[in-house]
């Protein structure tokens, strides 16, 4: 028997995916990077570059799916809070991360965006993230949407307070704001709500991500530290999603 059972199945030829029933936008919460590296005996932040490593195949493999948009939580406004060597690790893997894996994300079609807010990024930062999106901006496949100093409260706090900037300009007759208006006023305005979540590393929490968006989105957890999520994991995510009914509170 030579058949090596290392070798995986191409994501689009799992028997147990349904193809024509893909979630179009899935968000990620790349948690236990920390612990995955303690385990270990090696120090945080190579839990966070081994995270990043994997950030692609999970990217690759979503794609070859027919996912549209996949929204990785990157760095939230709370991770400032973390110690500096940490925060400027961090920030400096966007520096990394693009110059290594960007051809291909560009042979793939795929499309990088940020959703999160540019100031306070370092301008290495930015630099990167901003000449990423600028080389993959005519890409129509994958959306790889980064979430990068983003954080849900604030973005419906900076939402409502555009809104009545808006209404005092007349620009938005306050009669109008119903659920569409007051998404067109998130940062994600442009993308449809995420289907499923994903969270890694065993914590059963939201964290300040994507709270309006969600509202019905199905959420899927597993003990998998983030650097050992495996596509077989993301394949088992996508394959329960399939097997849940979704109501949207109908019946
Ligand atoms: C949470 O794990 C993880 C983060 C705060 C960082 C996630 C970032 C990446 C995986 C890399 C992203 C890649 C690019 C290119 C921007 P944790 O540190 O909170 O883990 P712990 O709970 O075990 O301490």
């Amino acid at each position: 028997m030579w058949l090596n059972k290392k070798t995986k199945p191409a994501a689009s030829t799992s028997p147990e995916i349904d193809l024509d029933k893909v979630p179009a936008h899935i968000a990620i919460i790349m948690d236990g990077n920390g612990r995955w590296a303690k385990q270990r005996g090696l120090p945080r932040v190579a839990g966070h570059h081994s995270g990043m490593r994997n950030v692609k195949k999970i990217t690759m493999a979503a794609n070859e799916l027919g996912v549209k948009v996949l929204t990785m939580y990157a760095f939230s406004t709370e991770n400032w809070k973390r110690p500096k060597e940490e925060v400027e690790f961090l920030m400096k893997l966007p520096q990394e991360f693009f110059p290594l894996e960007i051809e291909e994300l560009i042979q793939n079609n795929v499309r990088i965006r940020m959703t999160g807010w540019k100031e306070g990024l370092p301008d290495y930062t930015l630099k990167a993230i901003e000449g990423a999106i600028e080389r993959t901006k005519d890409n129509t496949g994958l959306i790889l949407n980064f979430a990068l100093n983003y954080g849900s409260r604030k973005e419906m706090l900076v939402g409502v307070q555009n809104m009545i900037q808006d209404v005092k300009a007349g620009s938005l007759d306050s009669t109008e704001i119903d659920e569409a208006c007051f998404s067109s006023y998130m940062l994600t305005s442009d993308l449809p709500d995420p289907d499923l979540l994903i969270r890694t590393s065993g914590e059963l929490r939201i964290s300040n991500f994507l709270l309006w968006q969600l509202a019905y989105s199905e959420l899927w957890f597993t003990d998998a530290y983030w650097p050992e999520f495996t596509e077989d994991l993301f394949l088992q995510a996508i394959a329960e999603f399939q097997r849940r009914g979704r109501r949207f509170g109908g019946i």
